[in-house]
C-alpha cells in the first residue's frame, strides 16, 4: 500500500501531518513518501508539478493531498500557478471521478448557517467529473479580436467522458438510497444537452435507480431550500466545483468535507475540499478533520479497507461528541482546540 503524500501549501502541511499520524496508528503496512506539489514546488523547482512528484504519484496506489495555492503565486504566469499543478496531477493520473460527500454530523447541527431542521440528517454525495469540461477544453486563452481583447474557454464533453462518470454515479446511487439527480443547463448549453441525453440513455441499465434531472441554477437553490431531497448528484467539472462548495456549508464548515478523486481502477487522490487557507497557515488552528476523513476515503476506495475507514469516521464522530472544536466549527461551551490537539483527540478515540 504505497501512499504518496503531498502536503502542499498554506495549512496543507499542518493538516496532512494529522492525517498521516492517524493512518500510521492503524497498524497497517503503508509505505509513505512525501513530495512537492503547488506553490512549494514552484519555489523549489519552478514547476508546480515537478518530475520527481510525477514519478512518485504515478508509482503510488494512492495520493494524500493537503491543499495548494496562496496569494504569493497568484501573480505568477498561469503555467507556474499552484492550481496548474493540481489540475495537472488530476489529468495525468486520469482521476475523472470526484466524490464529495456532504454529511452533517448531528453534533454539528448548530454549526451550519441553515436551520437545524433543514440540514439535520443530511447525507448527500456530489459526484463531479474532474478531468474534462471548461477546465480543460480547447481553445482557451486571451487574444485580440477586432481590436480588443477577448477571453475564451470551451465547454466540451464527449459521450464516453459522460458515460464513464454517469456509470460511477449510477453505481454509487445503487449502494445508497437509489436516487440520482443529474445537473445540467440544457436550456442554454448544447454541451449539457448531450450530457442529459447520454445520462438518460443509460437509465434503462439501472432500473432500480430513480434518475431525475435538474438545471444547475435550480440545483443551487434547492440545495439550500431542501437539501435532503438529494441522495447522489452528478454533474460536470465546473458546476460540480461550485455546487460542492455550496453543499459544504450545509455541513457547518468546509473544514469537515473530504473528497476522493478516482481513476477507473480505484487508484485515487484524497484531499479535503477546502483550500490552503493562507490567512491561518502556520498558526496551528486549521481543522484537520476533512483531511483525516479523506484518509478514511482512501482506505475505503483504494485499499478496500472498509472496517478501518469506519474506525476513523467513528473516531471523528466521537471527538465531536466529546465537544472538541477547531475555530471554524466552534460554538460556545465547546472545547476549542488547535490542529494538533484535534489530531491527538482523534488518535485517542481510535
Ligand atoms: C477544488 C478547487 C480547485 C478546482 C482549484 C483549486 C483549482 O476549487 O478542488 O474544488 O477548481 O477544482
Ligand atoms: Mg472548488
Amino acid at each position: 500500500m504505497k501512499i504518496c503524500v503531498l502536503p502542499g501549501d498554506g495549512i496543507g502541511p499542518e493538516i496532512t501531518a494529522e492525517a498521516v499520524r492517524v493512518l500510521k496508528a492503524l497498524g497497517l503496512k503503508f509505505e509513505m513518501e512525501e513530495a512537492l506539489l503547488g506553490g512549494c514546488a514552484v519555489d523549489a523547482t519552478g514547476d508546480p508539478y515537478p518530475e520527481a512528484t510525477q514519478k512518485l504519484a504515478q508509482a503510488a496506489d494512492a495520493v494524500l493531498l493537503g491543499a495548494v495555492g496562496g496569494p504569493k503565486w497568484d501573480v505568477y504566469p498561469r503555467e507556474q500557478r499552484p492550481e496548474r499543478g493540481l489540475l495537472g496531477i488530476r489529468k495525468q493520473l486520469g482521476l475523472f471521478a470526484n466524490l464529495r460527500p456532504a454529511v452533517l454530523y448531528s453534533e454539528l447541527a448548530n454549526a451550519s448557517t441553515l436551520k437545524p431542521e433543514v440540514v439535520s440528517g443530511l447525507d448527500i454525495l456530489i459526484i463531479r467529473e474532474l478531468t474534462g469540461d471548461i477546465y480543460f477544453g480547447q481553445p482557451r486563452g486571451i487574444e485580440v479580436r477586432n481590436g480588443e481583447k477577448v477571453g475564451i474557454n470551451t465547454m466540451i464533453y464527449s459521450e464516453s467522458e459522460i458515460r464513464r462518470i454517469a456509470k460511477v454515479a449510477f453505481e454509487s446511487a445503487r449502494k445508497r438510497n437509489k436516487k440520482l439527480c443529474s445537473v445540467d443547463k440544457i436550456n442554454v448549453l448544447e454541451c449539457t444537452q448531450l450530457w442529459r441525453d447520454t445520462v438518460s440513455g443509460m437509465a434503462a441499465d439501472y432500473p432500480d435507480v430513480e434518475l431525475t434531472h435538474m438545471l444547475v441554477d435550480n440545483a443551487a437553490m434547492q440545495l439550500v431550500r431542501n437539501p435532503k431531497q438529494f441522495d447522489v448528484m452528478v454533474t460536470g467539472n465546473m458546476f460540480g466545483d461550485i455546487l460542492s462548495d455550496e453543499a459544504s456549508m450545509l455541513t457547518g464548515s468546509i473544514g469537515m468535507l473530504p473528497s476522493a478523486s478516482l481513476d477507473a481502477n480505484n487508484k485515487g487522490m484524497f484531499e479535503p475540499c477546502h483550500g490552503s487557507a493562507p490567512d491561518i497557515a502556520g498558526k496551528g488552528i486549521a481543522n484537520p478533520l476533512a483531511t483525516i476523513l479523506s484518509a478514511a476515503m482512501m482506505l475505503r476506495y483504494t485499499f478496500a479497507r472498509e472496517a478501518e475507514a469506519q474506525h476513523i469516521e467513528s473516531a471523528v464522530k466521537k471527538v465531536l461528541a466529546q465537544g472538541y472544536r477547531t475555530g471554524d466549527i466552534y460554538e460556545s461551551g465547546a472545547k476549542r482546540v488547535g490542529t494538533r490537539e484535534m489530531g491527538d483527540a482523534v488518535l485517542a478515540a481510535l
